[in-house]
């Protein structure tokens, strides 16, 4: 399984490239609006600048369109394309009977599209019949609605293989711990996405911590 980060956070970027484990980038609007003020297309165009100073350009970026209107949302997924200029991207654009338009349209014009805010199985269907290339399950927010992301998220991959869909992988993304990693993993999402803290708390374990205080211990009195 692919891990992503789910950030529009430049330094924590720029640690997780540094750390080698992320094949994609994720950001929605909601994540742009903690940083600092500034031009949306600008900010992207750094995180493109990190991607290729870590020489990672194999690397998928996904910037959201901020629009209702399904013109708004076209042109902004045109001016995205042409003004981030990075071969990986793709364009974020949420779930809805009006979205599909433009899903279906920009997909035909080989844009990469990541439909976003997906809460059910039958949402995935719509959009991978409409050309996505992403499909991103909001785990926890269906958990929070009472649902059961890994019911959704199998649902979803079951109806992929069935149907022998390879060119559309599963993101599951609104991740809040570890343990949601690793269940999206065995429920077959094929990608999730989730904060630098969450990847950092992986990468521990108490029992690892004793046991690399054991060795040095144990080498150190060997050395005296
Ligand atoms: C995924 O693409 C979204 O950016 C994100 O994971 C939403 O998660 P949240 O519920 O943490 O906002």
């Amino acid at each position: 399984m692919k891990l992503f980060l789910d950030t529009a956070n430049l330094a924590d970027i720029e640690t997780a490239l540094q750390k080698g484990f992320i094949t994609g980038i994720t950001t929605n609007p909601s994540l742009m609006a903690k940083e600092p003020k500034g031009n949306y297309i600008d900010h992207m165009k750094k995180i493109v600048g990190l991607i290729t100073q870590y020489e990672s350009t194999g690397i998928s970026l996904s910037v959201e369109v901020f629009a209702l209107d399904i013109n708004d949302i076209i042109w902004q997924a045109r001016e995205l394309r042409d003004e981030i200029n990075y071969d990986n991207l793709s364009i974020k654009i949420p779930i809805g009977w009006n979205e599909l338009h433009a899903i279906s349209m920009l997909a035909k014009q080989n844009y990469q599209i990541n439909c976003t805010c997906i809460f059910t199985e039958a949402q995935c269907m719509l959009a991978t019949n409409a050309g996505a290339r992403y499909i991103s399950i909001f785990g926890n927010r269906v958990k929070e609605l009472r649902g059961s992301f890994t019911q959704t998220v199998g649902a979803a991959r079951k109806w992929l293989d069935m149907n022998q869909i390879t060119d559309t992988e599963i993101i599951m993304g609104s991740i809040r711990s570890g343990i949601d990693i690793v269940d999206a993993q065995l429920a077959g999402a094929h990608i999730v996405t989730a904060g630098l803290p969450h990847y950092i708390k992986m990468s521990e374990h108490p029992g690892t911590s004793a046991s690399v205080d054991q060795f040095m211990t144990d080498f150190k009195e060997w050395l005296e």
